[in-house]
């Protein structure tokens, strides 16, 4: 018996737009709000459910848009307000629903209320933000800051330092203040009267820091890790449930919350079956751990992920959510390498049949699938031949302190890095056609396209049937007419090979097989040899008994 409550945000397919790099309408080089319009046709053909929009409101740009000045109203380069109404109607017209990025565990220092709170520490909004004391004449703690550097800036103006975990012009807000969470309310309230359809929350496991702000244990020979005092702080799940109380539970939204430094155990309570604080979460131990690095500069590696490691993660949180809370799958987005390039295999050979080897694995696991954009398609990384090409904050400030300042890693290395895992991977211009700059933009694109744009796009992969982008179509569609890839139980099978990925799915007396071979060798799989059932999906035509072919992966219900 299958006793999972339905919902239409477990059914769904989420597609994430990162509107900076999706299409021009323009030609200022930088995608827009009509840009995405243009393309609610294409998206409707590949059968999504819901777009994750990254942030669109006004924004200085210090994040390319998470740092946001002005929560109401839109950035300047992708358009107005006007844009915005039509982009959710025509959408709405197409059947997708639209979730907003909610920035809210820092704003940008340029918004109202962060420049009203630095002016006095008797000003209003002073304590909209943290602001302490030196110690001992430095900073108040020894927090690095997730872009590098000090977690903390002194401001001359009243002689304090206020907290960023990110960029310096990223200033966290205080949540202990109920003010502040009057005016995000109020504020999530606004855009659900709109008529958006739900919210996925930045870094929302960061809102509650250890009151005592205690120093950090150093990693990389210079600052203190934060994490264990702001991830799952101590008032979290308070502030959700109070969210949730007030804003959430008064609209059919769904939610999706970024929890950086979430463990299964504090999902099931972020994601509860009983609703009371969001609908899921996003973990990071597949990505974050992915390159079994015990590298000291945290994310910069080389190293390929190991489908053991890789596969240990997805099953624990797969089996352990089972009947207490729901998840999110995903193998990259806007703040990842591209999956074929990092979990895949990109070679010219390859990479068709691994990218959608990845797909099967993915889309037949229990939650809801999202999407990044170009993904189906199968985008990869692109190569970074000098610092100039980097557009990202998160990179260029990892560079200047790790080669420039401190002379920990070369330069050459820490390109191989970036070409390995740097986010401006995931961020060059969606390659819609074989045409100038990848017919994203008629202008010069904010940053530069891949140049395997001619071979890989959306044009080239329209016209062939038998592309990753039909194939996606066609795990989309088996999602949403057979139950079963919803609600099914997942059970993992063949946990030790170090070649296969496989597992069941299973609901009403029916089961659904699924084992993908994640290595460009023939290998040794005897699971479907006895199974006479009907196959949903295969990435290849002709199957062979006893093994499984170079990425083949193969779904079969029974
Ligand atoms: C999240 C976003 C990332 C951003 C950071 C700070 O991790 O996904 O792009 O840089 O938060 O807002
Ligand atoms: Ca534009």
């Amino acid at each position: 018996m299958n006793t999972e409550k339905k919902a239409w945000w477990k059914e769904a397919v989420v597609y994430q737009i990162y509107p900076r790099s999706f299409a021009d309408s323009n030609g200022d080089g930088i995608g827009d709000l009509n840009g995405i319009t243009d393309h609610l046709d294409y998206l409707k053909k590949l059968g999504i459910d819901v777009i994750w929009l990254s942030p669109v409101y006004r924004s200085p740009n210090d994040d390319n848009g998470y740092d946001i000045s002005d929560y109401r109203d839109i950035m300047t380069e992708f358009g107005t307000m006007e844009d915005f109404d039509r982009m959710l109607s025509e959408a709405h017209k197409r059947g997708i629903r639209i979730i907003m990025d909610l920035v809210v565990n820092h704003s940008s220092d340029e918004h109202m209320w962060f420049i009203e709170s630095r002016k006095s520490k008797d000003n209003p909004y002073r304590d909209y933000y943290i602001w302490k004391d030196p110690k001992n004449g430095h900073e108040p703690n020894n927090w690095e800051s997730c872009f590098s550097g000090s977690a903390w800036k002194f401001d001359k103006t009243t002689g304090q330092y206020y907290l960023h975990l990110f960029s310096s012009k990223q200033p966290d807000l205080n949540w202990e203040n109920p003010a502040v969470r009057d005016e995000v309310f109020d504020m999530m309230t606004w855009w659900c009267d709109k008529g958006i359809d739900g919210f996925r929350m930045d870094v929302i496991s960061m809102i509650s820091k250890d009151p005592n702000f205690p120093d950090g244990k150093i990693l990389d020979g210079i600052y203190g890790d934060p994490n264990p005092y702001v991830c799952n702080g101590p008032r979290v799940h308070e502030y959700l449930q109070e969210m949730n109380r007030r804003v959430l539970s008064k609209y059919d939204i769904m939610t999706v919350g970024e929890a950086a430094g979430v463990t299964v155990e504090e999902a099931k309570k972020y994601a509860n079956n009983e609703g009371s604080e969001l609908n899921m979460v996003f973990h990071f131990e597949h990505t974050d751990g992915s390159s079994n690095s015990d590298s000291v500069l945290g994310k910069w590696t080389v190293n390929p992920p190991r489908l053991s490691y890789v596969r240990g993660i997805l099953n624990k949180w797969q089996t352990e959510l089972e009947g207490k809370a729901w998840g999110s799958l995903y193998w990259d987005n806007h703040d990842q390498p591209r999956a074929v390039s990092r979990f895949g295999n990109d070679s010219e050979e390859w990479r068709v049949l691994s990218a959608k080897m990845l797909a099967t694995v993915l889309h037949m696991q229990k939650g809801t699938p999202y999407i990044y954009q170009g993904e189906e398609f199968g985008m990869t990384n692109t190569h970074f031949s000098s610092i100039e090409d980097c557009r990202d904050i998160e990179e260029i400030n990892a560079y200047q302190q790790y080669v420039t300042d401190h002379g920990l890693i070369d330069s050459t290395t820490m390109l191989k890095c970036f070409d390995t895992v740097a986010r401006d991977n995931a961020r060059t211009p969606v390659q819609w056609n074989a045409g100038r700059n990848a017919g994203f933009t008629t202008g010069t694109p904010w940053i530069k396209v891949n140049p395997n744009y001619t071979e890989i796009n959306a044009e080239a992969a329209l016209e062939d049937p038998d592309s990753i982008f039909y194939y996606y179509q066609k795990l989309i569609r088996l999602r949403h007419s057979f139950p079963i890839i919803v609600y099914g139980v997942f059970h993992p099978l063949l946990e030790t090979s170090d070649s296969i990925y496989a597992y069941e799915r299973t609901m009403d007396g029916k089961a659904l097989t699924i084992a993908a071979n994640w290595t460009e060798f023939e290998q040794k799989c005897t699971l479907f040899d006895d199974i006479d059932g009907d196959e949903l999906i295969s990435n290849y035509k002709a199957h062979r008994t006893g093994v499984l072919q170079p990425y083949e992966a193969r779904a079969v219900l029974h």
